[in-house]
């Protein structure tokens, strides 16, 4: 029930949050580049798989190599426009698609990266089946700290059913146990509230993740695709979450108090790892490839979903910043919180020192509610949220996500 009316909320909330303005204003992002251009990270966006999973609600084209090379040129130039605004980057997140589909470019590019900035942090995602022990090495070479590898789930029967036939369960585990130990931090996807899932599927899943002493998990809860391709595709377009909320508890009653703290409220690390969302340690961040997403300073920027699209703005010599949204102040505060909660704490301190003013007057009536309710609780200038209130911030989360995915919808229909 609470459930329910937060995440409505959230929806409500969310679908005014990006009702996106036509043409940009980009001149905020250059000033901005200039003043705070230090404290920003960044998220390189890969759109190309081997195959594509029916139930996918990331931007993602099959993988074609000229136009992949293609695509990488002008990454680097997307990134030397940031550049000459005075962006100093040194926290990267590479996501997809599948990054590695090219590992040459891949390593090309990080070097690029090394050369203009200090680098500190690079996190990566990819699939097991990517996971070569070439490619591996090649990944500690270029100086990976965080690989996230995306398994969904170890039970082969549900992997047919999410259309992921190529690489079986027993694999997975192999490729798992075949990087622990090599980078500071291996993550593993997860999902769950699949339609044909079972709770005893996810408990095994959950499970093994424990016994394999894998450092991190994070669990997506299935959100809707916006893809509509083909009838297994269109099968995604809408999620039953009535028992997602019994999926999650396995989370907890399995993970919580038995060695694993929750960096966010889908992400679980053994000891104190980094955190997993890019979108989490910094406050603000800058999506480079076909269909980023952006934050900053109150504004979101959208780039262009179509691959089309985006090269040919880049070939323009122009940012492919299709969609923005400056927030209002109301709404910029409500989203930091939101983000924070996620990552299960806010420091009022330094929601003071980017708001100039104190949270309890700018969100009385939010803090009371989310207070009432036993979401969160309050001591020594931190706001942490409590274990029943890890699933109305991640379902605060997913309509967020959700809101995105309308937009994605939008802009790949308009091809935008
Ligand atoms: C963008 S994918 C990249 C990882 C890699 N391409 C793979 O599939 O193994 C990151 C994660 O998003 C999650 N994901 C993808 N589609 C989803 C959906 N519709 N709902 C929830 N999570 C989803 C999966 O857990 C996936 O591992
Ligand atoms: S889940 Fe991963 S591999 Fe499958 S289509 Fe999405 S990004 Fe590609």
């Amino acid at each position: 029930m609470l459930n329910q009316f937060v995440g409505s909320v959230v929806r409500y909330e969310g679908q005014k949050f990006l009702r996106f303005t036509g043409t940009p204003d980009l001149s905020s992002i250059s000033s901005r580049g200039k003043t705070r251009g230090d404290r920003v990270s960044l998220y390189i966006h890969i759109p190309f798989c081997r195959t594509l999973c029916p139930f996918c609600c990331f931007n993602r084209y099959l993988f074609k190599e000229d136009q992949a090379r293609m695509y990488f040129k002008d990454l680097r130039k997307e990134l030397d426009m940031y550049i000459g605004m005075g962006f100093k980057f040194n926290d990267f997140y590479f996501g997809g698609g599948t990054p590695t589909v090219l590992m040459d470019e891949l390593g090309d590019f990080i070097a690029y990266l090394r050369s203009k900035f200090e680098v500190k942090r690079i996190s990566l995602e990819t699939t097991p089946r990517e996971l070569t022990p070439e490619t591996v090495e090649q990944l500690r070479k270029l100086g990976i700290n965080r690989l996230s590898v995306g398994v969904q789930s170890f039970d082969n029967g549900l992997l047919k059913d999410m259309g992921r036939t190529l690489f079986k369960g027993e694999d997975s585990i192999e490729k798992l146990k075949s990087v622990q130990g090599k980078f500071d931090t291996v993550n593993v996807d997860l999902m769950f509230n699949f339609p044909s899932q079972t709770l005893e599927q996810f408990k095994s899943d959950v499970r093994i993740f424990k016994e394999l002493g894998t450092d991190q998990a994070t669990f997506y809860p299935l959100m809707p695709s916006p893809h509509k391709m083909d009838a297994l595709t269109k099968k995604f377009r809408k999620v039953d979450t009535s028992r997602e909320k019994q999926f999650y508890d396995v989370i907890l009653n399995e993970l919580l108090d038995h060695g694993y703290k929750a960096s966010t409220a889908w992400c679980f690390s053994r000891g104190d790892l980094m955190i997993d969302e890019y979108i989490i340690d910094y406050d603000d961040y800058i999506g480079i490839g076909a269909g980023s997403v952006g934050f900053l300073g109150g504004d979101f920027l959208v780039n262009s979903f179509s691959l089309e699209g985006y090269h040919k703005l880049i070939e323009d010599s122009r940012l492919p910043i299709v969609r923005m949204r400056r927030l209002s102040d109301t709404e910029h505060c409500r989203y930091y919180m939101l983000t924070k909660f996620f990552s299960m704490g806010l420091n009022t301190k330094q929601f003071q020192n980017r708001f100039n003013a104190g949270i309890h007057s700018r969100l009385w009536a939010e803090l009371l509610f989310f207070k009432t309710m036993g979401i969160i609780k309050e001591k020594d200038g931190l706001i942490s949220v409590t274990r029943s209130g890890m699933y109305p911030v991640g379902t605060m989360m997913k309509e967020f996500f959700a809101s995105l995915n309308t937009l994605r919808e939008y802009c790949i229909e308009a091809g935008i």
